[in-house]
């Protein structure tokens, strides 16, 4: 049985002093729930004093991004280590933001995704197909391309999960339709099941994300192979957060 994750993905949102405050509050609001995994990914300069609050909670501390190197002479960066050290457990690789804003390709997005695996947290690798290759019927040719190079060498992808975003749905209110995002998440667990083999695509965590909120979280999840969202905008306040980990599926 798959475990759910439901991740809030901030994006640069919240100072530390927002973060502390809010974080206080889902800490103490938070349910308790035995086939759920709830994870925050705030930006880095909140992570530390996050990581302390979440201690004694279940809520686990993901990272918006890394880079793939472990030390060295990398101005503005921040190593797995560094993440791992303050008790990041996930890493969002590869989120269509940093592909089209700041020119991630999958080639960087394979070094990264490696080397999160490899000290000992969990990728999750974000694809998905912006409007115009949708609308060109080129969703899978996308979707495979960016899974095949994103994972390449990748041998340990028990702790990769991957995170289908279609670029038209982040951040427009244009949620996928529950079934146009389950075609995607069967395409993509029939073709990890041909790059590795069918034990490994079943256990494979694909979690949705785009325009995720209170009132389209039940329909998503009912569905047989989403196993999880990806939440940006709506897990900015407490109480739409809560009803999206709180969803009846
Ligand atoms: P929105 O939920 O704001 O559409 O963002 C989705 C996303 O990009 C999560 O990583």
């Amino acid at each position: 049985m798959r475990r759910v994750i439901i991740a809030g993905n901030w994006k640069m949102y919240k100072t530390p002093t927002e973060s502390i405050n809010f974080v206080k509050e889902l800490v103490e609001k938070e349910k308790k729930y035995d086939n759920r995994d709830v994870l925050i990914c705030p930006p880095f300069t909140s992570l530390y004093p996050v990581s302390e609050i979440l201690r004694n909670s279940s809520i686990k501390l993901g990272a918006q991004n890394v880079f793939f190197e472990d030390v060295g002479p990398y101005t503005g960066e921040i190593s797995p280590f560094m993440l791992k050290d303050i008790g990041v457990e996930y890493v969002i690789c590869g989120h269509s933001e940093r592909r089209n804003i700041f020119g991630e390709t999958d080639e960087i997005i394979n070094k990264k995704v490696k080397r999160v695996v490899e000290t000992g947290m969990k990728a999750i690798l974000c694809v998905g197909e912006k409007l115009e290759q949708r609308e060109n019927g080129e969703t899978f040719k996308v979707v495979e391309n960016q899974i095949k190079k994103s994972l390449e060498k990748i041998d340990n992808i028990e702790n990769v999960v991957i995170a289908y975003e279609p670029v038209w749905a982040i951040g427009t209110g244009k949620t996928a339709l529950p079934e146009q995002a389950e075609e995607v998440h069967i395409f993509i667990r029939e073709l990890i099941s041909k790059i590795y083999n069918k034990d490994i695509a079943e256990n494979l965590i694909i979690i949705y994300g785009g325009s995720v909120k209170p009132e389209n979280i039940d329909q998503l999840m009912k569905e047989k192979d989403i196993d999880g969202v990806l939440v940006g905008g709506a897990c900015l306040q407490i109480d739409s957060f809560l009803r999206i980990i709180d969803y009846r599926g």
